[in-house]
């Protein structure tokens, strides 16, 4: 089977679904934040402190060419990742691109609770989600599956995706 690539914006439930995906099909999950985390020794928030965006671009673009190597794996991506085609492109070589949506709303109640997303420490995290997600829109939309997780457990996507990937072979 193809590495399970899930993009997707932050608090669609990306990192839950990976483990329900990985309990389900046997195989192994790979989070490219944690793997950074590990490359540069520090916490994401800490990389976007001390170094800024665009550096932690630069080092997500290296670890989605990294990981694109491996085989046989679900790979968690950070919700960023599709605004360089080129990691889409890398990820895609031996992967299904999978893309989890949900409503700014139930993303904003999803990611209330962590204090670890540094693009959202902002005074109106509501408008903030609205806006990025408009602009991303285009980049979302160019996965190979669509899945809505609005109201559903990370298990019932999980579902959902395998149901939809017997098709798609
Ligand atoms: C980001 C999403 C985060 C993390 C970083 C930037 C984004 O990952 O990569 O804070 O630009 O959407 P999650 O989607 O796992 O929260």
């Amino acid at each position: 089977m193809k590495n399970i690539v899930l993009t997707g914006f932050m608090g669609t439930g990306k990192t839950s679904v990976a483990k329900q995906l990985s309990n389900m099909l046997g195989m192994k999950v790979v989070d490219m934040d944690t793997e950074i985390e590990k490359t540069q020794g520090m916490s994401i928030n800490e990389v976007f402190g001390k170094h800024g965006e665009h550096y932690f671009r630069d080092a997500e673009t290296e670890m989605a060419q990294t990981v694109s190597t491996m085989e046989h794996v679900i790979i968690s991506t950070g919700g960023g990742v599709v605004l360089r085609p080129e990691n889409i492109e890398y990820l895609r070589k031996n992967g299904v691109v999978i893309c989890l949506m949900a409503s700014p709303e139930t993303i904003l109640k999803r990611t209330s609770s962590s204090d670890e997303r540094p693009l959202l420490k902002v005074d109106d995290p509501l408008g903030k989600i609205t806006e990025m997600l408009e602009m991303r829109k285009p980049f979302y939309n160019n996965a190979d599956l669509m899945i809505d997780t609005e109201e559903k457990s990370p298990r019932q996507v999980a579902e959902e995706i395998i149901e939809d990937l017997k098709w798609k072979k």
